[in-house]
């Protein structure tokens, strides 16, 4: 019998690579590696309903910006909102 648990992904979030079981979210992906996401309408333990958009990211490829809170971690790049852009 095995313990696998769900499978991971691999992001990089500010130029910090992370990996995490597949269904974390950027939010908490993020404070693995000790980077904060600033929030407002989500807290600790509770269901995230992301409303307030305090928390956004910048997801590589994507046309909006998205709700580090709700948004579940992909193999792909985040930034946080605001964070300069390199060239
Ligand atoms: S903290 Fe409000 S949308 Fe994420």
């Amino acid at each position: 019998m095995s313990a696998a648990g769900p499978p991971l992904v691999k992001l990089t979030i500010d130029g910090t690579l992370v990996e995490v079981p597949a269904g974390t979210s950027v939010f908490d992906a993020a404070r693995t590696v000790g980077i904060e996401i600033p929030t407002l309408c989500h807290a600790q333990h509770q269901t995230p309903v992301g409303v307030c958009r305090v928390c956004t990211v910048e997801v590589a490829g994507a046309r909006v910006l998205a709700a580090s809170c709700i948004r579940h971690a992909r193999n792909i790049a985040h930034r946080r909102a605001g964070q300069a852009r390199g060239n």
